[in-house]
């Protein structure tokens, strides 16, 4: 997501109280993203697969994961603050837009969520 900032740019807080997944493909690590449950809300950041294997359908494997493990614990919401670019992207797995836009080093960003009804 950052390929040419240092970590320091990278790091959020609280990033060490989060699950973070990774899917492999031959011991490679290919695609990443980060789980963060509080309050029956499960909150995922920097979602993101290397660059030259995007659009192979890793991205998308791995958020069907984080989906499916957080309906598991419970949650009653799934959200992301989404990239205003990669909006589409997250309307595939059913998330939807909220009126909460902000940007951040730049960057349009939108709340995007996904209500899970039992
Ligand atoms: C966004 C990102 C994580 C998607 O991962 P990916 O591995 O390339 O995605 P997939 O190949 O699994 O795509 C799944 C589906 O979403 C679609 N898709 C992928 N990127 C898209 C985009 N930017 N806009 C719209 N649709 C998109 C694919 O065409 C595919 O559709 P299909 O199932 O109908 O064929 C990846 O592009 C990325 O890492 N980008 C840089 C970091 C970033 O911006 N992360 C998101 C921050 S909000």
């Amino acid at each position: 997501m950052w390929p040419n900032m240092p970590i320091d740019y990278i790091i959020l807080p609280n990033d060490e109280q989060g699950i973070h997944f990774g899917l492999f493909v031959n011991n490679t690590l290919i695609s990443v993203v980060s789980l963060f449950i509080e309050n029956k809300e499960a909150q995922f950041r920097k979602l993101a697969t290397t660059n030259l294997e995007q659009g192979k359908g890793y991205g998308g494997r791995l958020l069907s994961h984080l989906i499916t493990y957080a309906e598991g614990k419970k949650v009653n919401k799934i959200w992301c603050n989404a990239r205003v670019d990669k909006k589409d992207f997250y309307l595939k797995f059913g998330f939807k837009s909220t009126n909460t836009v902000f940007i951040k080093h730049k960057i349009d960003y939108v709340v995007m969520e996904k209500m899970i009804i039992r």
